[in-house]
């Protein structure tokens, strides 16, 4: 099961493209090798020179699920499960979606709803060997492998792999999701910061529950459960 997928040189960003879609009803898979306007989460400007994956999935997925949540899983994993095999040492997922190595960030995802469809937008940092001065804390799999790779290959796993857990998820096995994601997340019990909103909360990331949301313990002892914000490490090594 795969969607077809469309190849644009560049786009403004390929959750737009997908998004002109939606109305066909067909899942589809949007890549372009440059975007104008990339867009993270928080509506954040996500650099998207050439070099790197930048790809959108148009789904239309079952509703009875929280499926906003569990896109950001099934993305994150299948990064996770692309960089092992392209042998990226120790990659880790700081919830709900950075995927990290060596503490610097490789992949992020992005989750938007339109109408009845989900699109999942994966960026992932492959062949760039320098990002804007703005941009620190950063990395690709070519610094970390010392080996270009061609995004025709890159995109083929990465695809294969999101459905493995795309499947997964549509079989109703959304514990067995979570528990793979649990075993990726970093930090945990390690002294945060959440942005939530305009507030800032210190504490430590316990768990995540079966709907994606962070269980969280506040310095103050206080148990939260976050479904969304910037998680900050206050001090990488
Ligand atoms: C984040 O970490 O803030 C999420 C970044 C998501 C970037 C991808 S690149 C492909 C797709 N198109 C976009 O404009 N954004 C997503």
């Amino acid at each position: 099961m795969r969607p077809n997928t469309i190849w644009f040189d560049r786009v403004t960003s390929t959750q737009d493209v997908a998004r002109r879609f939606a109305h066909r009803g067909v899942e589809v898979a949007i890549v372009a090798r440059i975007q104008s306007r990339g867009r993270g989460r928080f509506g954040r400007y996500w650099e998207s020179a050439s070099g790197g994956l930048w790809m959108s999935l148009l789904l239309f997925p079952d509703e009875r699920f929280n499926w906003r949540h569990l896109m950001n899983m099934m993305g994150s994993l299948a990064v996770v499960r692309l960089l092992d095999e392209y042998d990226v040492g120790r990659p880790g997922i700081v919830w709900p979606n950075d995927v990290v190595v060596r503490g610097r960030k490789i992949a992020g995802i992005l989750t938007e709803g339109h109408r009845s469809a989900v699109i999942c937008g994966i960026g992932v940092n492959v062949n760039q060997t320098s990002f804007g001065s703005s941009l620190t804390g950063v990395t690709s799999v070519r610094l970390e492998t010392a080996r270009e790779h061609a995004l025709p290959d890159v995109f083929d796993t990465l695809i294969s792999h999101f459905y493995d857990y795309y499947r997964l998820g549509r079989r109703l096995s959304v514990a067995a999701l979570v528990n793979e994601y649990r075993r990726h997340l970093t930090l945990t019990n390690e002294v945060v910061r959440v942005t939530v909103g305009s507030r800032t909360i210190t504490g430590s990331p316990c768990d995540v529950d079966d709907d994606g949301r962070l269980v969280f313990r506040e310095t103050n002892g206080l148990i939260r459960r976050l479904s969304c914000g910037q998680v900050q490490r206050l001090r990488w090594s």
